[in-house]
């Protein structure tokens, strides 16, 4: 799959529900959003059938999401259904983790390869204060422990910089990975509806981080673990694992973006941003064939987003992230 700026197209991110077990303050309003109705969510069965027309199509690799992907009831039935697609070679998993101590054992045996945990905070009162849900960290630190114990490799720790908030602790994140084989990666926090007032006053971008870790010594720029993603790393000499910055707002990657998106109630998104989608259910239930659907989702690609800082102008109508999965 080429779309018309010469991007192969190898990288579907499914989202597998809207709803998640956490608020955080950057990506959920706290009261919730109008969920998707039960009859609009894609059936595992169906999923895995876009899955299968896209894999024929050129797709390889897989990613799902949420919301919170483990909050959907027997996600493994569906990692099942996917790892039995042989053109699929990576599946992996964006998720806060909180339910990955009980589900990680059956997630890896269905088939799932990998994790990317979001943790914003290594301090258990900031993580109820951003994740708006108390006793998160505890089940967070379970979860992660979990993901290593079942040897998940590559782990990727998500941090979303958010000035007040998680700033002051860039640089014990960054030493982490002196003495763990972990990828922790810093988020630029990109403007949604729901968040502008963040995205404009607390805003932190990846080069403020990197000259905070620069603090602690010599860095150097290396290839990074296996991934799909936009992420740039670097490390300590001697460290296990790697730091990586996820840069949406000061150096735009879309250049090199190689991903669509799949909704939960099955709209297939070219891009994370901008208000185009193609109903991939509709024509699914009426028993169509998806290709050319999928065909011209591809060919109106956007070339790049156009976020702007404490603005809803570029996000295209996006209250939350959890909406597209990320
Ligand atoms: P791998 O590199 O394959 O491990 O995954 P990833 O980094 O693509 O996945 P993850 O879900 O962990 O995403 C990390 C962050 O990057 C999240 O904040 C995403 O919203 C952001 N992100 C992922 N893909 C895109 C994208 O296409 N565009 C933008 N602007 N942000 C993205
Ligand atoms: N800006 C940046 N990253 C975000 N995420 C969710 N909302 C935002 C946002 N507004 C991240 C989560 C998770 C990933 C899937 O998306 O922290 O790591
Ligand atoms: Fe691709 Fe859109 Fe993400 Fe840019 S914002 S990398 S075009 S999905």
């Amino acid at each position: 799959m080429i779309d018309q700026f010469g991007r192969r197209i190898e990288y579907l991110r499914i989202s597998v529900t809207d709803k998640c077990n956490l608020r955080c303050i950057y990506c959920m309003p706290l009261e919730g959003l109008d969920w998707i109705k039960r009859n609009d969510l894609l059936m595992y069965e169906e999923i895995a059938h876009i899955v299968k027309m896209m894999a024929d199509m050129g797709l390889r690799r897989v990613r799902f999401t949420g919301g919170e992907p483990l909050v959907r009831k027997d996600l493994h039935t569906l990692i099942s259904l996917v790892s039995k697609i042989p053109e699929i070679e990576d599946i992996s998993l964006s998720t806060n983790a909180v339910l990955l101590s009980e589900q990680g054992e059956l997630l890896r045996d269905s088939g799932l390869n990998r994790v990317n945990i979001s943790l914003d905070s290594l301090r258990p009162d900031r993580v109820d204060a951003i994740a708006r849900r108390s006793g998160s960290f505890e089940k967070i630190m379970a979860g992660l422990e979990a993901a290593e114990n079942l040897g998940f490799d590559p782990i990727k720790i998500n941090v979303v910089l958010v000035g007040g908030y998680n700033d002051d602790e860039i640089e014990s994140f960054a030493l982490i990975t002196k003495h763990k084989p972990w990828h922790v990666r810093f988020i630029e926090l990109m403007p949604t509806s729901s968040n502008l007032n963040l995205s404009m006053n607390n805003f932190i971008s990846c080069q403020d981080a990197l000259n905070k870790i620069l603090g602690l010594g010599e860095l150097e720029s290396v290839h990074g673990p296996r991934g799909n993603g936009p992420a740039k790393y670097f490390k300590f000499p001697n460290s296990l694992g790697t730091v990586g910055v996820i840069t949406p707002m000061s150096h735009n990657f879309c250049d090199e973006c190689n991903r669509m998106r799949l909704t939960a109630d099955g709209q297939l998104r070219p891009c994370l941003f901008g208000s185009l989608q193609t109903d991939l259910r509709g024509p699914l239930r009426q028993g169509l064939n998806l290709i050319p659907f999928i065909e011209k989702t591809l060919q109106i690609k956007p070339e790049r987003h156009n976020l702007i800082k404490g603005s809803e102008e570029g996000s295209g109508g996006l209250v939350a992230l959890s909406q597209t999965g990320g």
